[in-house]
């Protein structure tokens, strides 16, 4: 299997409203308790430009893949991260763009084949203290 991370390509006032709306739906909090913050992100999304937006979501998507990546190894599940690849391609292909949607991550998964060489190899990590800077 390959998992396609997207992210949606209209994130704007009524992609914040459907969020307020739904944690109002969830939770009952009151619509004006919950108004200005809603207010304050309609406004700073508006500020932002569609690059800044597009890193934002995909950041997001990286902690959804980042978790993932935990839960496959747990379950004894391989993956491999994968970003670089033609997202245009995967979004003509699998209908992506009229869902409104853009691909940023591929995840595939699955086991090891018996033969593949790669699995035993050492695993290329700095150690902790080469990596944690303790204050
Ligand atoms: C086709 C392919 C594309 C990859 N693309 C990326 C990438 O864009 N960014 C990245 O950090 N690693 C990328 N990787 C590296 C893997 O995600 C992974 O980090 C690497 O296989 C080493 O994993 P390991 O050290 O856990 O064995 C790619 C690997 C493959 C095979």
């Amino acid at each position: 299997h390959v998992l396609v991370f997207c992210i949606e390509t209209n994130i704007d006032e009524a992609f914040v409203t459907e969020y307020f709306n739904r944690v109002h739906a969830i939770r009952n909090t009151s619509k004006s308790i919950l108004k200005p913050f809603q207010d304050f992100l309609i406004s700073d999304f508006e500020n932002k430009t569609l690059l800044k937006i597009e890193a934002w979501a995909t950041n997001q998507a990286y902690l959804a893949m980042g978790n993932l990546l935990t839960v496959c190894a747990l379950e004894g599940i391989d993956s491999c991260p994968m970003e670089g690849f033609d997202s245009n391609a995967y979004d003509d292909i699998l209908g992506l763009k009229k869902q409104g949607l853009k691909s940023v991550l591929l995840l595939p998964i699955g086991y090891r084949a018996d033969d593949d060489m790669f699995a035993d190899f050492k695993k290329v990590r700095k150690s902790i203290t080469e990596s944690i800077i303790e204050l």
